[in-house]
């Protein structure tokens, strides 16, 4: 049942966590009500098939890729920026596709993803007290007092280079580049000669050979749109509750409301209280929704939470995004998994190994450990191995350069060549060969799965 009482600003009644100390809500109010005038971004057609497509991973038909920036931010705004991006995310499918046999729907954290959940207020630098840093949607990274003061404006600027992403990400995906018989061009000249780089070539090689043969065969792959276009979602934490309601229309043909900021919204980690106002507000709109589970999940507020988000119990709808750490993956989730079997709720599992497993180093960077990915991942594969549930697909922090942001990998970063290309605005994020061999990595889990 439709709960009648909600409207896009039924959120308001509730706490709204993590939102910015605006200090003029006149000017907040202009923007907000400009931002409502605007087009939507995404078209509730294209929704409702992103929940028909997570529909088959949370039921292990297809499996989740979902990647990007800890935080876009306006100064990496270019077209290879967003070219390399979706480069990296069509190979890591391509590696999984080819290796276990499963279709991979690719969800971008991209073409909005503006805006941060901070642990902290205020922050110190230089002995002088100011804001944190809360994404480019709300203030500046630099570290003068004036910069970080939040800005309702900068979320105009958020909404427009969402937009121009997103038109070139759309340009992409269903002009040509996204073709699988260009799975060589995707391979960035940087990484071709590395041990990455050459085991994809030997997949995009043997994905070559396969259409070759299919040719053969008398099958005409020159129009066959599967094979030429791509469909590619964005997603992002729906944080910044102004934005978001601005941004949210009703759909002409089912009447249903639709965040049209991205495909798919997440709620994080801080901000998923029962009683919040995240929660009041994801449960009116009809998008797919993320929910960001970590060591802190009250198993019985998660469980009003899914009643609340997801009243009908409709496959797809419901992607739990786990994000315990390495060391407390094995503690936590297997309760976690077994009070969702036992209320019946349907929901994809989905693994964040990123977030739990942040830690800052001596000199003062915040990075994580290739190594407790991957056993944050292993613990996932097993976990679900052994309640019987699916290991629905990865969310991961990633970007198409050759950055040192997280130390370890077949390049052995090590923390003193954190220096040498630290870039994020935010947390550290896997580089394009690091991804690749994360990749690789997945496969072997999932084909592994698929013979047991
Ligand atoms: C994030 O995804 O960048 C994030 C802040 O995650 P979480 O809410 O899981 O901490
Ligand atoms: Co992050």
């Amino acid at each position: 049942m439709e709960d009648k009482s909600w409207s896009p600003d039924s959120w308001k009644r509730c706490t709204a966590l993590q939102q910015p100390e605006w200090p003029d809500i006149d000017k907040l109010e202009i923007v907000n009500k400009e931002l409502s005038t605007f087009p939507p971004l995404v078209f509730a057609g294209e929704v409702r098939s992103l929940t028909e497509q997570l529909s088959e991973v949370a039921q292990g038909k297809s499996f989740l890729l979902q990647g990007g920036d800890c935080a876009e931010t306006f100064a990496d705004f270019t077209a290879n920026q967003i070219r390399d991006k979706l480069k990296i995310i069509l190979q890591m499918a391509a590696i999984l596709t080819y290796g276990a046999g499963l279709s991979v729907v690719k969800v971008g954290r991209i073409a909005g993803q503006f805006a941060k959940p901070r642990s902290k207020e205020t922050e110190y630098i230089n002995g002088k007290e100011i804001y944190s840093y809360r994404g480019d949607a709300v203030n500046r990274l630099s570290t003068d007092e004036s910069s970080r003061i939040p800005n309702p404006k900068r979320m105009l600027r958020a909404y427009h280079q969402s937009a121009a992403t997103l038109n070139l990400l759309r340009a992409f995906t269903q002009g040509g580049f996204a073709d699988l018989h260009k799975v060589h061009l995707w391979n960035q000249e940087f990484i071709k000669r590395s041990p990455q780089g050459k085991k994809y070539e030997s997949i995009a090689m043997a994905i070559d050979s396969a259409m070759k043969f299919m040719q053969a065969c008398g099958i005409n792959l020159d129009n066959t749109k599967l094979l030429r276009r791509t469909d590619f979602f964005t997603s992002h934490e729906a944080l910044l509750l102004g934005y978001e309601e601005a941004l949210t229309r009703q759909d002409s043909i089912s009447n249903n409301w639709y965040d049209c900021s991205a495909h798919m919204l997440w709620v994080g980690d801080r901000t998923r209280d029962v009683n919040g106002a995240h929660i009041e507000f994801l449960g009116g709109i009809h998008n797919p929704i993320g929910i960001k589970l970590g060591p802190t999940t009250k198993i019985d507020d998660l469980m009003v939470i899914l009643d609340k988000l997801n009243p009908e119990n409709i496959w797809g709808r419901i992607s739990l995004i786990t994000r315990m750490g390495a060391e407390k993956i094995d503690k936590f989730l297997p309760k976690l998994i077994q009070s969702v079997k036992e209320n019946g709720h349907r929901v994809g599992w989905i693994c964040d190994p990123m977030h739990g497993n942040t830690f800052t180093t001596t000199s003062g960077r915040k990075t994580r450990a290739f190594d407790a990915i991957l056993k944050e991942l292993d613990s996932f594969f097993s976990i679900h191995d052994t309640e019987s549930t699916i290991p629905g697909g990865v969310h991961f922090e990633l970007t198409g350069d050759n950055v040192t942001e997280c130390v370890g990998g077949a390049q052995e970063i090590n923390v003193d060549q954190l220096e040498n290309k630290y870039e994020t605005a935010c947390d550290p994020r896997l580089n394009n060969e690091q991804s690749l061999e994360l990749a690789f990595y997945i496969s072997d889990l999932l084909k592994q799965r698929n013979r047991e």
